[in-house]
């Protein structure tokens, strides 16, 4: 594979400071696609900002779609990815929801391991800290009639990254958005585009206002249903069982939910996929049948959530930090960074 190397490499961060998307390394990998070419030209080239033509579809119809995914050190000096199978095959879904021609898989994998092998040392070793994948395809076709454009950029950026909620342990507050919706079935809720996540900025930041950290956002019907929180799936334990709202296509089907769900069901922990509704999470906690909640995510890990609001009422789970959430939280971490046991081969490991 080609690589442009660069003259000055740039001084790493402080591990204890990384935050989350904050700091790049030294390269990325890089991807054209055209109609006679399809995709060609994979190379790894100089992290640097990077010549658009402003007229470039992904600019103004926000044509473009991403991933999210980790890399590990393991005690034994080899890179594990976690799971990016799984994140290949949703971007592909994702591309295809976008009238965007899906990367050749094979071609992407290549190009990220020969990346992470020339980035090795800027993978942070300290314990709550990855070197974060994002990988991402946007329309450069110089065209602004709405269709789907002819040319794209597929491109994976390397950031190493600490927690994603501005480092504190603390448990997230979440408000339950009654009025704007994220996503409706029959939208993108399910597909990682851009527009999903420019879309949630103007809520979010209302909440962060009001004194929350995060919106809970409901279905786009009835306002009812618990849906996700944008950059995290969402988790409640109920009595014993632990509940999570179905994937209904509204809903991003995230990786590190689906890893949970296999996790506890193996531990003998009843998992439901079903609707949830605002009035039964109140309604538990009235009851004390509320015992935790929490976020899951490829950035956001295990978040504990400590309290919900909806309709102006606070109910806080019995366990702020709860013992499902430390387990998933403990069992995902040391499985990812080779301590665990990887029973189920979810580490790609490169060498
Ligand atoms: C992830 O968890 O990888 C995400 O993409 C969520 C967010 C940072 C956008």
């Amino acid at each position: 594979m080609e690589i442009q190397r660069r003259k000055i490499l740039k001084e790493k961060p402080n591990a204890a400071e990384l935050g989350f998307g904050k700091y790049f390394t030294d390269y990325m990998f890089t991807m054209r696609y055209d109609a006679s070419h399809g995709w060609h030209a994979g190379r790894i080239v100089p992290n640097e900002p990077y010549a658009l033509d402003l007229a470039s579809s992904v600019l103004h119809y926000g044509q473009g779609v991403f991933e999210g995914m980790k890399a590990f050190p393991r005690p034994d000096g080899q890179i594990s990815v976690f799971r990016p199978d799984m994140n290949w095959a949703r971007l592909c879904r994702s591309a295809e929801r976008l009238c965007i021609p899906p990367v050749p898989v094979e071609a992407a994998e290549e190009g990220l391991e020969e990346l992470l092998r020339l980035e090795r040392d800027w993978i942070p070793a300290r314990e709550g800290t990855a070197l974060y994948i994002r990988p991402a395809i946007v329309a450069t076709g110089a065209r602004l009639g709405v269709h789907a454009s002819d040319e794209y950029l597929f491109f994976i950026l390397l950031s190493p990254v600490g927690s994603y909620f501005s480092g504190t342990l603390e448990p997230v507050r979440l408000l339950a958005e009654d009025f704007y919706v994220r996503a409706s079935v029959g939208g993108t809720g399910e597909a990682k585009c851009l527009g999903n996540y420019a879309s949630s900025l103007f809520a979010a930041e209302a909440a962060q206002r009001a004194g929350y950290d995060q919106v809970l956002w409901l279905d786009a019907n009835e306002r009812k249903y618990a849906e996700e929180v944008g950059s995290m799936n969402i988790f409640f334990r109920l009595g014993d069982t632990v509940v999570t709202p179905a994937l209904d296509g509204a809903i991003l089907a995230g990786i590190t939910r689906a890893s949970c769900i296999e996790l506890l069901r193996a531990n003998g922990c009843p998992v439901e996929e079903r609707r949830i509704g605002m009035d039964e999470i109140l309604e538990s906690a009235e009851r004390g049948r509320l015992k935790e909640a929490f976020g899951t995510g490829t950035a956001a890990v295990i978040t504990p959530v400590g309290s919900v609001t909806y309709g102006g009422k606070t109910v806080r789970p019995e366990q702020p930090v709860g013992e499902v959430s430390r387990f998933l939280y403990r069992t995902l971490t040391s499985i990812q960074r080779g301590t665990l046991p990887d029973e189920r081969n979810w580490n790609k490991i490169i060498k």
